[in-house]
């Protein structure tokens, strides 16, 4: 990968991909982590859905939000990554393999919108989903909005404000919170500030933080909500390879020091990532992480 893809003004030893995340369309950023192996989205697709058929049916607890479409909220949305693969007949192989055809090189980040608008319509799978996005990156959400991946979208950053009155009237609808890819992003501010605007509707919450992210703060927040926050033991899901020694330094030391073991994960050239599920007590209690999560670990 040539410098230009990959910048690495070192943010705490990791690279940064910050240049693409808030460009007029997606092919940079795919073009730069396809050979990085980056796939953290395909590891939310399964579960996210998962969790959202759980939600839908009568859990034994009262029918919860059968009778109307789910919303997620997806934080750090970028263009549209996870919406594209909760609401499409799509995996993540079929996004790199679109953002890099040379076919698409000549269309402008207007046309491709415009064409992906289209891609995406023909592959809609799920019509009872609704798919809210969050990110700094106020381009990237406006691509998502224009390709029809989002239903609503919102370019702010709740580390340093509270929500827009639009994302406040919005978070009261939402089921999910999803974050993949961003948590190292966000402090406990973030999921404070959401959790306040969803108004005692107590959401889901579904990362998956790095191994190297201390998650205790943002489940100490979530808990202020009534929100038991559960680690599916067992389990980790590789994010991407290091781009640099450095980088692999930077992780292997971030996981000793939080008292993991690097061996067959960190040590063997990726950055992995750990699942968190945060729940209502009762949901919680009624079926805990690993007996909910079995029939997908099989
Ligand atoms: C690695 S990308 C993850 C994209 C996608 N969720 C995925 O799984 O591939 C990280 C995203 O977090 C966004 N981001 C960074 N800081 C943020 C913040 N404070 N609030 C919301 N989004 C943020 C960036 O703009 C970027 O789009």
């Amino acid at each position: 990968m040539g410098d230009d893809a990959v910048q690495q003004h070192v943010h705490e030893g990791k690279a940064s991909f910050d240049h693409l995340y808030d460009l007029p369309d997606p092919r940079p950023l795919f073009r730069a982590l396809a050979p990085l192996g980056y796939r953290i989205p395909h590891h939310g697709q399964p579960l996210f859905s998962f969790l959202l058929a759980e939600q839908r049916r009568d859990n034994g607890h009262g029918p919860l939000t059968v009778h109307r479409p789910l919303t997620v909220l997806d934080v750090c949305c970028s263009y549209g990554i996870n919406a594209a693969l909760l609401k499409h007949d799509l995996t993540l192989k079929d996004l790199y393999e679109r953002y890099s055809t040379e076919e698409l090189d000549g269309l402008s980040a207007e046309e491709l919108a415009e064409a992906d608008r289209a891609f995406f319509a023909e592959r809609r799978s799920s019509a009872g989903l609704r798919v809210i996005g969050l990110d700094t990156a106020g381009s990237a959400i406006g691509y998502a909005l224009r390709a029809g991946l989002l239903d609503g979208g919102f370019g702010e950053n709740l580390e340093h404000d509270e929500p827009s009155p639009e994302l406040t009237g919005a978070l009261r609808a939402v089921d999910l919170i999803t974050v993949s890819g961003g948590v190292g992003y966000l402090s406990a501010r973030t999921f404070d500030r959401l959790l306040a605007a969803t108004r005692g509707r107590s959401p889901w919450v579904a990362t998956f933080p790095l191994r190297t992210v201390d998650y205790a703060p943002i489940a100490e927040a979530l808990a202020r909500y009534g929100l038991v926050t559960e680690h599916w033991a067992g389990r980790t899901f590789p994010q991407r390879a290091f781009v640099s020694a450095q980088e692999r330094r930077f992780a292997v030391r971030g996981v000793r020091e939080r008292g993991l073991d690097p061996a067959g994960k960190e040590a063997d050239g990726e950055f992995h990532a750990d699942f968190y599920l945060s729940r209502p007590a009762d949901d919680a209690a009624a079926l805990p992480i690993d007996r909910l999560l079995a029939s997908l670990d099989a």
